[in-house]
């Protein structure tokens, strides 16, 4: 994939869009050493230091908007192969598991090493995916209120890694698995390979839901359009978008008044 780099960008997912607007061919891949407002999931703001991989894939889309629901899930399972095989090559360290956390976190050990912040363009001829990965750097420089804790490779590993052939190695992945998501959608392989990744499965979770509910329950699954499937007291329901995170007793509320 054509690989357009900077060093300072407000967010590379902004740029990707400022590109598409210009006409630019497509795929490409814009990546930067540091982002001045990198842009989190529902309007977060993404903390990006210089040693993070950050990157957004903007790809050409053919379908409808209902084919790509999964597409945050098809590039997780991207990172956490990406991210799997440099924890691998440093087997003589024993590393906490990798975890996809639904929809499209990743986990090492508790702490969160990666996000996706997926948005399709109005016109629906392309998305752009936004991949954060944080590498070489130290979890411990970044402001205390991060949402989610956050760890880097760095830290875990306790060395650095080589930045880009991480990169290199993500895209190529990430244009495979997108070619056969194009082809075949989220197919049963896909699916299953998230389920077995799965963070906090058959456990007690809280989804805050996209409306400010929060919803506690068990997650049982991932349906074929990557929904999560949570066992609640009023039954399975299935969830589109939100975020998980372990359960607390603050939800106890909803469970009782699901
Ligand atoms: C999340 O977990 O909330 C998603 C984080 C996505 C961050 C990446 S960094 C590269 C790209 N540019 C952005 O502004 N955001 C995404």
């Amino acid at each position: 994939m054509r690989r357009l780099h900077h060093d300072t960008l407000d967010s590379t997912n902004a740029e990707a869009r400022r590109l598409v607007a210009r006409g630019v061919a497509l795929p490409v891949l814009v990546t930067a050493n540091r982002q001045t407002a990198g842009r989190g999931r529902q309007g977060r703001t993404w903390q990006s230091p210089r040693g993070g991989a950050w990157m957004s894939c903007v790809w050409p889309t053919v379908h409808p908007a209902e084919h790509y629901a999964a597409l945050p899930l098809v590039a997780a399972l991207a990172l956490w192969r990406t991210v799997r095989a440099r924890l691998d090559d440093a087997a003589s360290i024993d590393t906490p598991p990798l975890r996809i956390k639904w929809p499209n976190d990743l986990l090492v050990g508790g702490g969160k090493v990666a996000g996706v912040l997926c948005e399709r363009e109005a016109d629906g001829a392309c998305v752009v995916i936004g991949v954060g990965i944080n590498v070489n750097f130290s979890a411990a420089e970044l402001p205390a209120n991060v949402r989610y804790p956050a760890v880097t490779l760095r830290d875990v590993l306790g060395a650095a890694v080589e930045l880009d052939a991480l990169i290199a190695d993500f895209a190529d992945d990430l244009a495979h698995l997108l070619r056969g998501f194009e082809r075949d959608g989220f197919t049963a392989a896909m699916r299953r390979d998230v389920l077995e990744r799965l963070a906090f499965r058959d456990e007690a979770v809280e989804l805050a839901a996209a409306d400010g509910r929060v919803i506690a329950g068990r997650i049982t699954g991932i349906d074929a359009s990557g929904r999560v499937l949570l066992a609640t007291p009023a039954g399975e329901k299935g969830f589109a978008v939100g975020d998980v995170s372990r359960y607390h007793r603050s939800t106890e509320q909803e469970l009782n008044h699901p």
